[in-house]
């Protein structure tokens, strides 16, 4: 449970906000390379940490965001042309290049110098994994692009989607590091119609935790009892600002989410599931329109079957994303009122999420920089799901198993 004020303070992510500076220091994953296939193309409406934003593509390739407010009498450069290095809006023709400079201003007198005091807001933008990335933040205090797998591996050993989530990006980030909800809403009914676990491991349904504070963020732990000698451990990083990756594979792969804010009651997810070894299909976690928002949502109630409920699958919903969707975007609200909360053994996870998050919010405030953004290496991580002796540490096994190889390197 938080107090009102630790609320407002955890969820609220606008220009100013405690919580809206934290994320203005990391690189976000925002928009699908795709929706800028080509220099030129037409320019996207994009929606972040609470601004207007628009994207494009610039004439040399280089993705690009800016405000999307023009700064002459507000027209929205969305309807902007993408030409000759530059977004030109359709209002008065004003037109700004990738850094926000204002470079040509044709309804002005030819000697007139007004354009060089007119800048727009600009933000950096840059293309990994197939995603584009944008930060926000002072532009002195650019970071390094963070070093996850699944952008150092090639493109056909991934596969990353978009979805527009309908509800604040802490509700999702808790559902990912709360393992103690995939036994239920996640769970198929057997045929004597009670949930058939995915593992014969996860019969142990109440799994100690613990938490080991980390560069990256937190690594949340849970630890079953295998047999009388072993333990069953699923170790989830949380990597700040707003990361994580499931424990264990599913063939081989790995699954990356990250919650990224659009607004206070919105926000993008970007799943990305990576095999080192070979080539994976191409597939979308939730169907989404050309928008990016699921087909099944709260307005068709994601399609629940309610015979289906009693029959095969714990919720009657299908898909595991859409699953998710249904429980976060309604908890009590798009934003969730955490005063009325009841937290027990198993919320262990979220409880330390939130801590981190709070601390790290809190700390910057007072002038203490994160220091993640500036350490890519840190996010060189898995998620980790094995069974082990009794007498292994966890901190040992972790080591083994969650740190990936130097030797993948950065490619676009
Ligand atoms: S409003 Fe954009 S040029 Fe006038
Ligand atoms: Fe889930």
């Amino acid at each position: 449970m938080l107090s009102r004020k630790e609320n407002t303070y955890i969820t609220e992510i606008g220009p100013g906000t405690p919580m809206g500076n934290l994320f203005r220091r990391y690189w976000l994953p925002a928009l699908m390379a795709e929706e800028l296939p080509e220099a030129d193309c037409p320019p996207v409406r994009l929606k972040l940490l609470g601004e207007d934003l628009v994207a494009f593509r610039t004439t040399s390739g280089r993705p690009a965001v800016l405000d999307t407010w023009c700064p002459h009498r507000n027209a929205n450069l969305f309807w902007g042309r993408n030409e000759e290095d530059g977004l030109r809006c359709v209002y008065h023709g004003w037109k700004f290049d990738a850094d926000g400079a204002c470079v040509d201003m044709p309804n002005e007198p030819p000697r007139s110098r007004f354009a060089e005091k007119i800048r727009q807001p600009a933000y950096q933008a840059v293309e990994r994994g197939g995603v584009i990335w944008v930060y926000m933040g002072p532009p002195d205090l650019s970071p390094a692009i963070p070093e996850l797998e699944w952008t150092l591996v090639p493109p056909s050993q991934r596969s990353v989607s978009k979805r527009i989530q309908e509800c604040n990006w802490l509700q999702n980030l808790e559902g990912e590091v709360d393992s103690s909800h995939a036994n239920f809403l996640h769970a198929q009914l057997g045929p004597d119609r009670r949930p058939v676990r995915n593992d014969e491991r996860d019969e142990d349904l109440h799994p100690v935790f613990s938490i080991l504070e980390t560069d990256y963020g937190l690594a949340i732990c849970a630890r079953r009892d295998a047999g009388t000698d072993k333990y069953y451990w699923r170790i989830t990083p949380f990597m700040l600002p707003s990361y994580t990756i499931i424990p264990g594979t599913y063939g081989g792969s790995y699954t990356f989410t990250g919650a990224v804010p659009r607004d206070d009651t919105s926000m993008i997810g970007i799943t990305a599931t990576w095999n080192l070894e070979h080539d994976i299909p191409q597939r979308p976690f939730v169907e989404v329109d050309a928008n990016y928002n699921s087909l099944q949502n709260k307005r068709n109630d994601y399609l629940i079957d309610r015979e289906a409920q009693k029959t095969v699958s714990f919720t009657g919903i299908r898909g595991v994303r859409v699953q998710d969707m249904a429980v976060q975007e309604d908890q009590r609200g798009p934003i969730s009122d955490r005063t009325t909360e009841h937290l027990g053994a198993s919320d262990t996870g979220v409880i330390a999420t939130r801590r981190r998050l709070l601390a790290q919010a809190q700390a910057l405030h007072k002038g203490t920089e994160p220091s993640q953004p500036h350490d890519p290496q840190a996010y060189r991580l898995r998620s980790m799901a094995v069974v082990a002796d009794r007498s292994v540490p966890w901190q040992e096994l972790m080591a083994e198993h969650m740190h990936i190889p130097t030797t993948l390197t950065m490619s676009s």
